[in-house]
């Protein structure tokens, strides 16, 4: 097939939509699909289950281990009759999602912390798993022999098709596309955002019922973060909702509930609307006038107006996926975690000082984003292993963000600690996330208007995980908020 990849140029027609978009909804470059999520949740489980399977030798071996088999010294991962090798979903563990695996982290860190893993699926191969704090923090400050190309997640792209984001470049292109868009979270920007945001945070929460259960995801996470986004695109407003769709038809797997009801080809219809969407307002701002929103800032800017329609939408794509699901997840994770500690939210009502300190530890202890992935560009040792040029690293954030080592009581919610901006989730070195503030903004915000108005908000059932290995975050979080102020 044959993928356009004419620069957009300027007012170009809605382009063929349907072969590009085939390729993204199987690909999603940088942000899985159906298989790709299944093949994710396959990694870091897999690493332990080859082990228990077999996996040889003496795990400080300095390089890859033999394969099963070669020897006879076994470690069983896990442990026979290990509740697990499965949970009440069902799901064998190699397909566990992430509200599963900590377990596994913790013995990896303890007993192999650079871990070689087989996937047994042929897009993923096999990778290094990195999952303790330093080793990571080595990694992703390290772009000279730690490539973000071609794609930050485990599965590769299809030899005929990548999805070009900066996410997932080196420098220099890396370097003069973030610079592009960068403005629109910067300090200047972020003032103008915040009584609009905090306006919007009022509202929605005025709007939640008093004393009857409802779903704080749908009604308050994903309403105030996609506001937000519409925001920086310009994004005709009565259609705004149409972004968390996308988002989530990037992202979800092909059995989600958003997918209900329309066929197989449901999720690839999705897709192609978004293109052609996007597409129309290109065309209308490339001859406009440059103003500050992220499209026209795409379509003006001399290091991506002649961008083809492939890295215009995988740079949409990263803007929407990465600045959406991120912060509305956290914004759910917040409202769960204060609820499970109920002493942190005690302490939280009654010193509303600390929200900056608790924003910085729900973003460490929910850890939106799970992992990004390397690819090594020569020989290096790390963690007494021997990573070789071309091998795939993995570096847990999730996992290093549980690092005893590093963080004191890794595992407790403590929203005063000490260092509380210690923590991986938004990366490091040069591809840190662009939008941290923004993300920290809006959280900061959310809960000033919640203090101001609920005593208390009550989770009454238990919140549907995304499933996913790379996105960590919520479908769904029933609550009740009891009372008002
Ligand atoms: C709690 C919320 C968020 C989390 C946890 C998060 C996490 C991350 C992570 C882990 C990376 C990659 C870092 C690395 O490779 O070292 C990243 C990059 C990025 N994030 Fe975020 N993010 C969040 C919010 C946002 C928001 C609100 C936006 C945009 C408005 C955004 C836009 C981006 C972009 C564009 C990149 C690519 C940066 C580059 O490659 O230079 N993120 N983010």
């Amino acid at each position: 097939m044959v993928v356009d990849q004419r620069p957009l140029g300027r007012g170009d027609g809605p382009f063929d939509s349907v072969e590009l978009l085939s390729h993204i909804h199987a690909r999603a470059a940088g942000f899985h699909h159906a298989d790709d999520v299944a093949q994710m949740a396959f990694g870091p489980l897999q690493a332990l289950d080859d082990v228990g399977m077999g996996l040889v030798g003496d795990m400080n071996h300095d390089a890859r281990p033999n394969p099963p088999g070669e020897d006879g010294s076994t470690v069983a991962y896990p442990p026979p009759g290990d509740t697990l090798s499965s949970n009440e979903r069902g799901r064998p563990a190699c397909r566990l999602p992430l509200d599963a695996v900590p377990p596994y982290f913790e013995r990896l860190r303890a007993e192999d912390p650079v871990h070689w893993a087989e996937s047994g699926e042929e897009e993923v191969g096999g990778y290094w798993s990195v999952t303790k704090f330093n080793d990571i923090m080595a990694v992703d400050t390290n772009h000279e022999v730690f490539s973000s190309e071609p794609t930050i997640v485990l599965p590769d792209p299809a030899e005929d098709f990548t999805l070009p984001m900066f996410i997932a470049m080196d420098p220099p292109k890396h370097d003069v596309q973030r610079k592009t868009v960068s403005p629109i979270v910067a300090g200047p920007n972020l003032a103008k955002l915040e009584p609009i945001i905090r306006e919007r945070a009022a509202v929605i929460l005025d709007d939640c019922p008093i004393g009857e259960e409802f779903d704080w995801v749908d009604k308050v996470s994903i309403e105030l973060t996609t506001m937000t986004l519409a925001t920086l695109f310009d994004f005709p407003w009565e259609d705004r909702r149409k972004l968390t769709l996308w988002s989530d038809a990037a992202t979800a797997d092909e059995d989600a509930p958003i997918f209900e009801g329309g066929g197989e080809d449901r999720p690839r219809a999705m897709l192609f609307e978004c293109v052609d969407y996007f597409m129309r307002l290109w065309n209308e701002r490339v001859n406009a006038p440059p103003q500050p929103d992220l499209i026209s800032m795409l379509c003006h800017g001399e290091a991506t107006r002649d961008m083809d329609r492939m890295e215009y939408l995988g740079n949409l794509i990263l803007l929407i996926v990465g600045g959406n699901d991120t912060t509305r997840n956290t914004i759910s994770g917040s409202v769960l975690a204060l609820h499970q500690n109920p002493d942190q939210d005690r302490k939280l009502r009654e010193n509303p000082e600390l929200i900056p300190s608790m924003v910085s530890e729900t973003i460490r202890w929910q850890t939106p984003l799970a992992y990004m992935r390397r690819r090594a560009t020569r020989d290096f040792e790390l963690g007494g292993k021997t990573i070789r040029e071309g091998d795939k690293i993995a570096m847990w954030y999730v996992s290093g963000n549980r690092d005893e080592e590093v963080i004191d009581r890794p595992n407790d919610y403590i929203i005063d600690r000490d260092r509380v901006r210690q923590h991986l989730s938004f990366g490091f070195g040069i591809h840190r996330c662009v939008g941290n503030r923004l993300a920290e903004l809006q959280l900061k915000i959310i809960w000033e208007e919640i203090l101001k108005r609920f005593p208390k908000i009550e989770v009454t059932g238990a919140p549907r995980m995304v499933n996913s290995s790379f996105v960590k975050g919520y479908e769904t979080l029933p609550v009740i908020i009891p009372t008002k102020l």
